[in-house]
């Protein structure tokens, strides 16, 4: 078993923050203190930020990423941006499943599945993102729960469109709060989606399955949770806001 057979991905998720002025300079700072990374590094923003993120990062290694996207290719979804009209913006990446969309935008596994499906279909890589609520983990469920969220996801996935995909496993009692999970914890389920890929794939696509941690990783503890077998990188939330936060957690991966 070799960790050196996946390259890590550091990815920010801005949530709703940033305005597209905002995103400019963010981006102009991060720039040089990125530029020697040897991970990847992806800065996902609201849609409306998307062409000042992009036209920032030209030319350097950082990629930007969308938030969310329909299913549909086009139709009657008041305030919804689909995976086509990603892909023909340019947007390389996004996010699907964030638990933010679970918990208050009614995300279901199916409509989960159904968003990747799309986003694969137009071209654009996913992050998906899996992870328990709190209650569940004391119920001692966690597994059982993100085998499902991974499963139903991944469902009607090709072994070949996995290439485009990461899993965040992100437990949701960690996002936000300044709780992270210890470095075991989130080694285990990151173990425990990489044998689930193994069940349902096969051992070489497992191997070389990028799986990120996500909930309140910083530039103090990213070290520490990224050394870990199973841990490929990171989707980070609010220390994605802070440019210098952001490049140590980069230069850990890095390492
Ligand atoms: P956090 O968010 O780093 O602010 O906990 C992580 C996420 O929601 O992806």
């Amino acid at each position: 078993m070799d960790k050196s057979l996946r390259k890590p991905v550091i990815a920010g998720n801005w949530k709703m923050n940033n305005t597209p002025e905002q995103t400019k300079a963010l981006i102009e700072q991060m720039k040089p203190l990125v530029a020697g990374a040897d991970c990847e590094v992806i800065l996902c923003t609201p849609y409306i930020d998307l062409y000042a993120a992009m036209e920032a990062a030209e030319g350097s290694n950082i990629k930007i990423g969308a938030e969310n996207c329909h299913w549909a290719e086009k139709g009657a979804f008041t305030g919804e941006v689909s995976a086509q009209m990603l892909k023909a913006a340019g947007v390389p990446y996004v996010i699907i499943g964030h638990s933010e969309r679970r918990q208050y935008f009614g995300e279901t596994d199916e409509t989960v599945r159904d968003r990747v499906r799309a986003a694969l279909n137009a071209g654009i890589k996913v992050i998906l993102c899996v992870g328990e609520v709190l209650g569940e983990r004391e119920l001692g469920i966690t597994d059982e729960i993100v085998r499902k969220q991974t499963k139903v996801a991944l469902s009607g996935v090709s072994e070949a469109e996995l290439a485009n995909i990461i899993i965040a496993y992100e437990p949701v009692w960690a996002i936000g709060t300044g709780l992270t999970a210890t470095p075991e914890q989130a080694n285990e389920v990151c173990s425990v989606i990489r044998s689930l890929i193994a069940e349902l794939y096969s051992k070489d696509a497992s191997d070389h399955f990028v799986i990120q941690y996500g909930g309140s990783m910083n530039d103090g503890n990213a070290a520490e949770l990224l050394a870990q077998y199973d841990v490929d990188g990171g989707l980070i939330g609010g220390a994605s806001l802070v440019a210098e936060k952001f490049a140590k957690i980069v230069e850990a991966a890095s390492k």
